[in-house]
């Protein structure tokens, strides 16, 4: 199944059919998943930490009616865990592990647990995987739109012979082979991830931030640098991904743009570097140190956040968005 492209028409929900589903977490995947796949007919029952935790209430605000995790699990046929990564090895030990039912299906929304060995789940049960790339809400909102959020799947153990129809059947209820989803590993699934959160929006963020301040300490008005850093970037990425970057650059951007971008462009990333990130996630040097670093209580991205709000590109940005809006 790796590699391969599936959509709608090919996967059918019946293998769902009187099965009840276990959403396990209601957070900012769990709750736009759960609301679609209900909006699909799947029966849903929602698992949630305690009563005193915000999604509990969250869930019954949408006409759920709550449950303690270790209680929708045992009820489960398919149980999909969508708590943040971190806290997932101790709730899954806690509360799942061992009210899991044999030969049920136990989906996972990202594979970092699971490749990484801090959750080991029985023999006698399915393990898959589903994420739709792209956040919750907009999840959510193609869905509603008619059309959904690409998407990767994986089986990583099929115990029943249909672990590929559950976890097909899941994508396709939340909408994401309205447009498709390809078939990964587990591994693939989470380095490629991890890899792209450091690459790819570690770079562009960083990048968007020394175009500011490099534009501001050179003169220019904030708001103007502000513009330059990040609301230009908002549209042509969208056409890039519609016509391919080569036409975007050859024929829809100007011909000062496109001297600019391949003469200069190649200067500003370090492949060497880019080539290192990979070697270091492969290595799973990056998830030891992501773990090292939740486990001390985030020390290093609370310092971060505090920096981050209070620089001078987020205050523009704020006043941007007040005065100009989305435009
Ligand atoms: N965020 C994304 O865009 C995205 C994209 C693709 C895949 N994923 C994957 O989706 C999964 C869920 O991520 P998420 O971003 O949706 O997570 P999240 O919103 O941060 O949290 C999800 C749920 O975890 C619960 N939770 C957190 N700590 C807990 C604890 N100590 N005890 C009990 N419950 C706890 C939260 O409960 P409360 O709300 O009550 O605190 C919430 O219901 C992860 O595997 C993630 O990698 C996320």
């Amino acid at each position: 199944m790796e590699n391969q492209i599936f959509l709608d028409d090919a996967v059918s929900l019946d293998v769902l059919k009187n099965k009840k589903v276990a959403i396990i977490g209601y957070g900012i995947q769990g709750r736009p998943q759960a609301l679609c796949m209900r909006d699909s007919g799947v029966d849903l029952v929602i698992g949630i930490g305690s009563e005193t935790r915000p999604s509990w209430q969250a869930a019954i605000d949408d006409g759920f009616t709550p449950v303690s995790i270790a209680e929708a699990t045992a009820a489960a046929d398919l149980v999909y865990i969508l708590l943040a990564d971190p806290p997932q090895p101790a709730i899954y030990y806690d509360s799942i592990h061992d009210n899991l039912k044999p030969n049920s299906t136990l989906a996972f929304c990202h594979g970092f647990n699971v490749l990484y060995g801090a959750i080991k789940p029985p023999k006698n049960v399915n393990v898959v995987l589903f994420v739709p790339n792209g956040p919750g809400h907009t999840v959510r909102q193609k869905y509603l739109d008619g059309s959904g959020i690409y998407g990767a799947i994986s089986v990583e153990q099929d115990v029943t012979g249909n672990a590929l129809d559950m976890v097909l059947a899941l994508a396709k209820s939340v909408g994401s082979l309205r447009v498709g989803s390809v078939g990964v590993t587990f591994q693939q699934e989470t380095e490629g991830d991890n890899f792209e959160e450091q690459v790819l929006y570690g770079g562009v963020i960083h990048l968007m931030k020394a175009t500011f301040d490099t534009m501001v300490a050179g003169g220019y008005p904030p708001h103007f640098a502000y513009a330059k850093a990040i609301r230009s970037l908002r549209t042509v990425v969208d056409v890039m991904d519609e016509i391919g970057i080569e036409e975007y650059i050859s024929n829809r951007s100007s011909r000062t743009c496109e001297f600019a971008v391949r003469t200069n462009g190649p200067r500003v990333v370090n492949y060497d570097e880019v080539q290192n990130i990979f070697d270091e996630t492969e290595r799973g040097e990056f998830a030891a140190r992501w773990m090292q670093e939740w486990e001390l209580g985030m020390p290093r991205l609370h310092r971060m956040r505090r920096t981050g709000a209070e620089s001078l590109m987020e205050q523009t940005g704020a006043e941007w968005r007040e005065k100009f809006g989305e435009g």
